[in-house]
């Protein structure tokens, strides 16, 4: 293990990097059974996504496209609200394709409850949402996702793309912040 400077605002690690890899891979095989006959889109919301859809769509050996969508929710450094607005549009067509939509933690549910609706407004044929992390403790929207990696407590946690203030997203596992950081 590299020296890190990182490790010293982490309060502990929650999910290490051989059990996010192992979860991955079931999260991969699970995706190949439902969508091994159906060359489906997966559409990756950044940036928080970028390293679990590198590695989800390498755990999930199917023909399929990749997309990514980026959004800002004006919230302060910690939370998101309900304004959702896209800050990069997808760039094909989405009408009649099945996408698996990549996101890295489901919070208050804002973000994919907005996405949900403009996917399905766009025309797409079906949504199945794929979350790294799932804070269910924290919801404001009626949402779900399909695949859930982890259950995760009430904590802010970064790393494994996850960030706080754009930095630790390279933190190779997912850890607790130290709340006296950024409370
Ligand atoms: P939601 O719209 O509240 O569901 O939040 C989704 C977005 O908020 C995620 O894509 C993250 O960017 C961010 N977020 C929520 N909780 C955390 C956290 O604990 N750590 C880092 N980012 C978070
Ligand atoms: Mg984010």
């Amino acid at each position: 293990m590299s020296k890190s400077t990182m490790d010293q605002d982490l309060l502990k690690v929650l999910f290490s990097e051989e059990q996010i890899k192992a979860r991955v891979q079931e999260l991969g095989d699970e995706l190949f059974e439902r969508f091994k006959d159906s060359n489906p889109l997966f559409v990756g919301v950044l940036k928080g996504c970028f390293l679990f859809m590198a590695d989800l769509i390498r755990a999930c050996q199917i023909k399929s496209e990749i997309e990514f969508i980026a959004v800002s929710s004006y919230g302060n450094d910690y939370t998101s609200s309900g304004n959702v607005q896209i800050t990069r549009d997808l760039q094909h067509d989405i009408t009649g394709r099945d996408l698996i939509v990549v996101e890295d933690i489901l919070d208050s549910g804002n973000t994919l409850y907005f996405l949900t609706q403009y996917f399905k407004a766009k025309g797409a044929r079906s949504v199945t949402i794929v979350t790294l992390l799932d804070k269910p403790a924290r919801r404001e929207k009626p949402i779900t996702a399909d695949l859930v990696g982890f259950e995760t407590p009430d904590e802010f946690v970064v790393g494994y793309g996850l960030d706080f203030k754009q930095q630790y997203r390279n933190v190779p596992y997912i850890g607790v912040m130290r709340p006296e950081l950024y409370q």
